[in-house]
């Protein structure tokens, strides 16, 4: 396997990956798939650009542009997608178009031209589990529940997956990945929305009460469990990744606070998005048993501290953006 696709390439966990692959596997050459809509960035890549990666500005919806890159690649790697529950919650067309839509039309043409496909999906496709009273965890065979039109809208590209690898022999692997942080996230989510109203002068938002629970991991642990998923894995598995990262949405902003040295309680409470998940957490034993991953990033106040770090020295990165976003939010009353 030389030549990789990777749809969704100038987001936040796809541009990672292709640093990853670009530092660790110098024999891979790489054609990106993005549209580049409002949380694409072409900056992500473009000290890249050259002769190993490729950028072809499209969407996965478009069939003879998808066919095209496909047969001139030999393994999919699909992260393209509408990401974030809040904007699902207020416009969820262009999460059915792409989440489901783009992967059908990505799915067909791996079929036709016999490829390899890794499928990046999400936790939050088994809804969510009890803040208190359970240990319980996701695992592969945990039932699909999802709460929010982005997370049905990924559910249902599972689904299609399955599907096409039951009836067509889709040469497919799902992996379904925890919080992901880290550098080029954007800003409209919890860590870098948190971190970049400090340094513009606003305060942190918290929803609701704050006790919701994630599982985070850094962004460089999920691309190195995408790569032994993509070369050691077995097709028609699902890989359920995650770090052992859970903590509660206010212990996370207050351990920001800290290290950014404000006072603890310099946040506010903000209106609870509906639907709210309470808690999400990994059995990752399957992919650290079966293909020996174990994540390097252990140790969350550090990968938080490297993390706040290139957001103070990147502004120009996510400056131009803030104002928007902020205003988005404040229409919420979020
Ligand atoms: P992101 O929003 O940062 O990036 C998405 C990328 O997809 C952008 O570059 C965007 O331009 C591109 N895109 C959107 N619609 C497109 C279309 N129609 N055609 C081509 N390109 C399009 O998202 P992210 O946080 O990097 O997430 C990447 C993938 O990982 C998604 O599939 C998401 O569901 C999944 N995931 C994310 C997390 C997380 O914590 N962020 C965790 C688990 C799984
Ligand atoms: O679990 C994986 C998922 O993680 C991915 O599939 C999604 O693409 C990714 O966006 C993320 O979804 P969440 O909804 O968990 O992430 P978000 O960053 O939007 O919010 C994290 C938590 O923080 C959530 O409980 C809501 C809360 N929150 C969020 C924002 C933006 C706040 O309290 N304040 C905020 O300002």
């Amino acid at each position: 396997m030389k030549k990789l696709l990777i749809t969704g390439g100038a987001g936040f966990i796809g541009s990672n990956f292709i640093r990853y692959v670009y530092r660790y596997h110098p024999e891979i050459r790489i054609i990106v798939l993005d549209k580049l809509t409002y949380a694409g960035n072409y900056k992500n890549l473009a000290a890249l650009l050259g002769d190993r990666v490729e950028l072809v500005v499209g969407d996965i919806s478009d069939q003879p542009l998808v066919d095209k890159l496909v047969e001139r690649s030999e393994a999919i790697v699909h992260f393209a997608a509408e990401s974030h529950n809040d904007n699902s919650l207020s416009n969820p067309w262009p999460f059915i178009q792409t989440n489901i839509i783009g992967t059908y039309t990505l799915i067909q043409a791996a079929t036709k031209y016999h490829k390899r496909f890794h499928h990046i999906s999400t936790d939050e496709v088994y809804g969510d589990l009890p803040l208190s009273g359970s240990n319980e965890k996701f695992t592969p065979i945990s039932p699909y529940q999802p709460s929010s039109p982005y997370s049905a809208s990924k559910a249902s590209s599972d689904m299609l997956v399955r599907a096409w690898i039951r009836s067509f022999g889709l040469q497919a692997t799902i992996s379904n990945c925890s919080n992901n942080y880290g550098p080029y996230q954007h800003i409209e989510k919890f860590i870098p929305r948190q971190i970049t109203n400090i340094l513009s002068g606003r305060r942190p938002k918290l929803y609701g009460s704050g006790s919701n629970i994630r599982d985070w991991i850094h962004v460089n642990d999920h691309s190195a469990a995408i790569w032994d998923i993509l070369t050691k894995g077995k097709i028609g598995e699902t890989y359920l990744i995650g770090a052992n990262g859970e903590m509660s949405n206010k212990a996370v902003l207050e351990m920001i606070l800290k290290l950014m040295k404000q006072p603890q309680n310099a946040y506010d409470i903000v209106k609870d998005r509906p639907g709210h998940d309470l808690r999400y957490a990994i059995d990752a034993s399957k992919i650290r048993d079966e293909l020996g991953w174990q994540p390097l990033y252990t140790d969350f106040q550090s990968g938080l501290q490297e993390t706040i770090n290139w957001y103070m020295d990147h502004q120009d990165w996510w400056q131009m953006d803030k104002n928007k976003v902020e205003m988005t939010y404040a229409r919420n009353n979020q």
